[in-house]
């Protein structure tokens, strides 16, 4: 347990996590300076913020892998009023060095930034044509706090060396990145009100598994990509970046983002429920009967198998007392049977607990509200053996401690955006 705000253990924290000059400079003196590919004339590069896919690797089944090091920074837009043409300058040069200095990969450096409600508030209107509502608790057993900064900054890179720098460069602390000078930095736009940090990927979960919430025995996989174990994120089982992108009005080939930070207690995950359990909430009953997960799921390939399970989860968790997140959620797919949010989230630890930065795009907001109250299986509780958090998937795991609704306007709006470029 937490004791007046220092954590239980004097847990080693990645360079990521500590942030700043000092992490950078350590972290080089560590590992060296790592050999990262150049960028581009920004001009090239797609209109969609979050085209992302084309510059990440694929695993051997074809699923796209993220990034494995996170940086999101809460910004507050520094003037009161609308924004000025001279901030936008400002924001769009520094932006554009980054891109000319990294490559659009996950070797390089990818990057969103998104406007939150309260930054739309300062004009008349909301964003023309896109559903963007104030943040909200999400289900009757989470009181989360609500974010409200102007701006979000997702960093994202396999790189700690370049987020940090690319970070440190942004905030008017560094002169280049990557042998490019910075024509500008966000220094007097922008002020960062909250900084959260993360990672996925293999051995990533198991190598920052010395924080509260996790037992000590470290049961966390040597190979998990994420804190509880398995394998997140299957190529048929994510909603394809067109499906989550804005199809018309002055912010087409935008998107909305999702961030909430979840904080995750596994004592009785990793030390109580069995191997057969795990699988039973995480996919669904059918699966840990079937024998179908081995490991972390690498063998499922491209698909986690629950469609099936999905149809008739009341019945089937009568009969079974239990309920699978996968197989819950599977129930907000759409019409041809893909899901609607994109997941783009990581573990973290940051303060010392272990969390998740459920990041995910959607077209709309309310494609990650439908999917989020299937997740809740509200009526699955009411009508089973299954009760509101417990067997009911990953909830009883799991605290929702933060919201926030953010839009991605298309990259050449980017830069303070009005609510009605047109
Ligand atoms: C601690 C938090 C979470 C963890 C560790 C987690 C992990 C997983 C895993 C392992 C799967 C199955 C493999 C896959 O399809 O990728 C899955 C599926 C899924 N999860 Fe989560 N998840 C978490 C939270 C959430 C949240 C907050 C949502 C959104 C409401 C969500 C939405 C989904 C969706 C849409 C699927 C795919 C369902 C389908 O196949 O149609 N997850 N998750």
């Amino acid at each position: 347990m937490s004791n007046r705000g220092i954590s239980r253990r004097d847990f080693a924290k990645s360079a990521v996590a500590i942030g700043g000059a000092s992490a950078l400079a350590a972290c080089l003196d560590r590992f060296g300076a790592p050999d990262v590919p150049e960028g581009t004339d920004p001009a090239t590069l797609p209109a969609r913020q979050h085209a992302w896919d084309k510059g990440l690797p694929t695993d051997d089944a074809g699923n796209h892998r993220l990034s494995r090091h996170h940086v999101l920074l809460l910004l507050d837009y520094e003037r009161d009023g609308g924004p000025t043409d001279g901030d936008r300058s400002q924001v769009t040069d520094a932006l554009h060095s980054l891109e000319r200095a990294y490559a659009w990969q996950a070797d390089g450096l990818q990057f969103t930034l998104g406007y939150s409600p309260a930054y739309f508030d300062r004009f008349d209107g909301a964003p023309a044509g896109v559903d963007l509502p104030e943040p909200a608790a999400l289900a009757p057993f989470e009181d989360p706090e609500l974010d409200t900064p102007d701006a979000l900054l997702h960093l994202a890179s396999d790189h700690e060396q370049v987020v940090l720098a690319a970070e440190e460069a942004l905030k008017g602390n560094r002169d280049s990145v990557n042998d490019n000078e910075m024509a500008a930095s966000f220094d007097g736009v922008f002020s960062v009100q909250a900084r959260r940090t993360g990672f996925v990927g293999a051995g990533l979960p198991a190598e920052n598994q010395d924080v509260d919430g996790i037992p000590d025995s470290e049961p966390v996989p040597e190979d998990a990509p994420l804190f509880m174990g398995f394998k997140s994120g299957f190529e048929k089982n994510q909603a394809s970046e067109d499906r989550v992108t804005v199809q018309s009005g002055p912010f087409a080939d935008g998107a909305t983002q999702h961030l909430s930070f979840i904080r995750l207690q596994l004592q009785q995950w990793y030390e109580q429920d069995s191997r057969d359990q795990r699988v039973s909430k995480m996919f669904c009953p059918a699966h840990a009967d079937d024998g179908k997960v081995a490991g972390v799921g690498e063998n499922l390939g491209t698909d986690n198998g629950v469609g099936d399970c999905a149809d008739d989860v009341v019945e089937r968790s009568r009969r079974e007392g239990v309920a699978g997140h996968a197989q819950k959620t599977a129930r907000a797919r759409d019409g041809d049977d893909t899901p609607i949010i994109l997941r783009r989230d990581f573990s973290s630890t940051d303060g010392g607990e272990a969390g998740l930065h459920f990041l995910s795009l959607q077209r709309s907001i309310g494609d990650f509200v439908a999917t989020k109250s299937m997740m809740n299986g509200t009526d699955v509780a009411d009508e089973s053996a299954v009760g509101q958090r417990v067997n009911n998937g990953i909830l009883q795991y799991m605290r929702v401690e933060r919201r926030g609704n953010y839009l991605l306007p298309p990259r050449d709006l980017r830069a303070l955006p009005p609510a009605d470029p047109a």
